[in-house]
């Protein structure tokens, strides 16, 4: 496996995971497992942001500290990524959110863009693509394609699970871009969906399905 390829090992992840498989978990259960763990995720794939040093005072005294000193843009995928991107923004509230939406054509399972407002110029440092599934690995590519003919330097993907088949595409076709996953399955099958995976991340956040 690359280097570039991260699959969480943290227990909680592995616990967390589970649940969201289970065909036993609702909606509702689902949305929160599902921003648990892109917390959880976000937190190891984010080990090498850069910091600048800070002076706060206490109550006591001043004390030196750090903040975070890249400008960190998420581009959620729509629809499923959206999950991902609510909960990562709770803990680093300064991330500029950039939607991109894209969907699996499901005959041919390319991916097809029907919404990009990225602003003419990139204004930000880490690009982080969030999407729950990397299954051809087609809607990923497409959205590091994007951000890459937008300027984006510094690109990371971030996603719960993946078939081989999509980690193999993506780091193919980019190389550079560090991939972060809550695991890896088994294959994908003839309709394109990851076995064992969770089924359609959409429809299980969305209840539609
Ligand atoms: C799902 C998923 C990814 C894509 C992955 O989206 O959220 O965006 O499929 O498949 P790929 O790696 O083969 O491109 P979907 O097209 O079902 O759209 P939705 O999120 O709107 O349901
Ligand atoms: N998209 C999903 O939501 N699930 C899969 O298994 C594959 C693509």
């Amino acid at each position: 496996m690359s280097e570039a390829v991260h699959v969480s090992a943290h227990p909680l992840v592995r616990h967390k995971l589970a649940l969201l498989r289970s065909t036993t978990t609702e909606p509702k259960k689902f949305r929160e497992l599902v921003r648990e763990i892109a917390q959880l995720l976000f937190y190891e794939a984010t080990q090498d942001l850069a910091l600048a040093p800070l002076t706060v005072q206490t109550p006591l005294a001043s004390a030196e500290g750090h903040e975070v000193a890249e400008r960190v843009g998420l581009i959620p995928i729509l629809r499923a990524g959206l999950g991902m991107s609510e909960a990562i923004i709770e803990i680093l509230p300064t991330v500029h959110v950039w939607h991109l939406g894209l969907y699996r054509d499901h005959e041919t399972l390319q991916p097809v863009t029907y919404y990009n407002k990225l602003p003419n110029q990139p204004d930000i440092d880490l690009s982080l693509v969030v999407d729950p599934m990397l299954a051809t690995g087609g809607s990923a590519i497409a959205a590091v394609d994007i951000l890459k003919r937008w300027g984006s330097k510094r690109i990371k993907f971030l996603g719960l699970i993946a078939a081989p088949e999509g980690v193999q595409a993506l780091s193919t076709a980019h190389p550079d871009v560090a991939i972060h996953l809550a695991a890896i399955d088994t294959h994908l099958n003839e309709l394109g969906y990851i076995v064992p995976g969770l089924g359609d991340a959409g429809d299980r956040q969305f209840g539609t399905g």
